[in-house]
């Protein structure tokens, strides 16, 4: 049972616009085949009918006629009395096997109960032809005449006939396929919808035209997707609210341990107060990540811009070069694209100690800025997991390298929002690569 399922899932084309296509396709054409056979065999049943009704009236006024010609005449006239299923033939005729095919028979009851009555005859096969048969007549004055028939079942086919029926196929197949992209087409926009929702959340709207059902979905989707955004949107401004408050009351505390007269205990304090002020830091940045539309986009030099992040970096004491093409010039945000970076190399320089970062301008519509490392790298399976707002791996759950985890959920939204797109790969010669890949408007 589920051998041939299986079997038949592997056989069937991949979209649903092809197995639907094949379905309707398969089921008209065979349809329209099996209605035009009916029609032939119907009309072919009639006519024979008509054929054996007329050859009991035919074949008495035929031989009667001979019976009263003069014996000379007779050759002369056996042709005028021929027919489409027989014709009279002068003489005994040729012997043969016994008539047994179903519609000689049919014929020869005809024949019979035209000639039983006055004339004696007797019927047989034309040797090696199954229906041709031959009834051997003795006329009044003793003379044989041989009737022979050629019962044919159908008539034959008009030569238009295979032209119309590929014409209705051709018909047939072109109202498949525009039924078939009316109830398709609606399914891939939903897709499209569905993947545009990206990490910026930023809708697009389906029309709600076209078919009840079809505008009924467009309505729903597009629901959906203003309170999922409606949703995300609330939970982001009451963290950016909690994040924003905390700042008040942390720094009070830490005027406070200014003034503690403990110098170990105000030391600890106020590391700890720093760690949480760091992360209330994070959070807001995260948060305005979300919305990260205030920023206005202007061209930017992305080589200059790359050059000064690292020369602070530099000015830093740390290790941060930069390399590759020059002179690419993007309509971008500048503020947001230095965030990303920096995030970057602040990873780099965390667990890898130095960065080095390529400006890849091979693809002019889709220049890439690449942050490398010589460090541990990330496990294969954690490459997406660490994307996620607080992801850090095991090893990085200390003090030394402490951080929030927010990093890199940062850079991916504000990447999504430029647009462009950040991912992470292992080098070959160990190490890491961020990869931002971004987008020409
Ligand atoms: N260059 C890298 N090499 C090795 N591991 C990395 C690298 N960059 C990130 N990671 C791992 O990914 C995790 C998530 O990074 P992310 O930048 O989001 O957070 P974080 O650096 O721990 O904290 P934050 O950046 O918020 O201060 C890190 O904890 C670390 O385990
Ligand atoms: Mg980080």
């Amino acid at each position: 049972m589920s051998g041939w399922r299986a079997r038949l899932a592997r056989l069937a084309p991949r979209t649903l616009f092809a197995r639907l296509s094949l379905i309707l396709l398969a089921g008209m054409g065979a349809a329209q085949l099996l209605s035009a056979g009916l029609a032939v065999g119907e009309r072919d049943d009639v006519n024979m009918g008509a054929m054996v009704d007329t050859v009991e009236t035919d074949l008495r006024s035929a031989v009667a006629l001979l019976d009263r010609l003069p014996r000379a005449e007779r050759a002369a006239w056996l042709p005028c009395l021929e027919h489409g299923g027989y014709r009279f033939l002068a003489g005994p005729g040729d012997a043969g096997p016994p008539v047994q095919a179903p519609l000689s028979l049919r014929v020869l009851r005809s024949a019979t109960r035209a000639l039983a009555a006055t004339h004696a005859f007797s019927a047989n096969t034309v040797a090696g032809e199954r229906e041709r048969f031959q009834v051997h007549v003795r006329l009044a004055d003793g003379d044989p005449v041989t009737i022979e028939f050629r019962p044919r079942r159908g008539l034959p086919l008009s030569p238009w006939l295979p032209y119309v029926l590929a014409g209705q196929f051709v018909l047939v197949a072109l109202s498949c396929w525009a039924a078939v992209r009316l109830a398709t087409a609606p399914l891939r926009d939903l897709a499209d919808a569905a993947d545009a929702l990206g990490p910026d959340l930023r809708p697009s709207a389906l029309r709600e035209t076209g078919p009840s059902e079809v505008a009924r979905a467009a309505r729903a989707m597009n629901a959906m997707q203003r309170r999922i955004a409606g949703y995300v949107d609330e939970r982001m401004r009451i963290l950016a609210a909690i994040a924003h408050d905390l700042q008040t009351p942390i720094t009070r505390m830490r005027l406070r341990v200014d003034m503690m007269d403990d110098p170990v205990q105000q030391q600890r304090l106020g590391a700890d107060l720093l760690e949480l002020q760091g992360l209330v830091r994070e959070g807001l940045d995260y948060a305005r990540a979300m919305h990260g539309q205030a920023e206005t986009a202007c061209p930017t030099d992305i080589a200059s811009l790359l050059d000064s992040i690292a020369f602070d970096y530099r000015d830093g004491g740390a290790s941060v070069q930069v390399e590759g093409a020059r002179g690419a010039v993007l309509s971008t945000r500048p503020k947001a694209l230095r965030r990303i970076v920096c995030n970057l190399v602040d990873n780099a320089l965390r667990y890898a100690g130095t960065a080095d970062i390529v400006l890849d301008c091979a693809q002019p519509q889709r220049p890439a800025i690449r942050v490398l490392d010589r460090g541990p790298g990330i496990p294969d399976a954690a490459l997406d997991a660490v994307f996620e707002p607080f992801f850090r791996l095991e090893g990085s759950r200390n003090r030394d390298t402490g951080g929030s985890g927010l990093g890199l959920a940062i850079a991916r939204r504000l990447a999504a929002s430029l647009p462009g797109e950040l991912t992470l790969h292992n080098r070959a010669e160990g190490g890491l690569e961020a990869r931002l890949v971004l987008q020409r408007a």
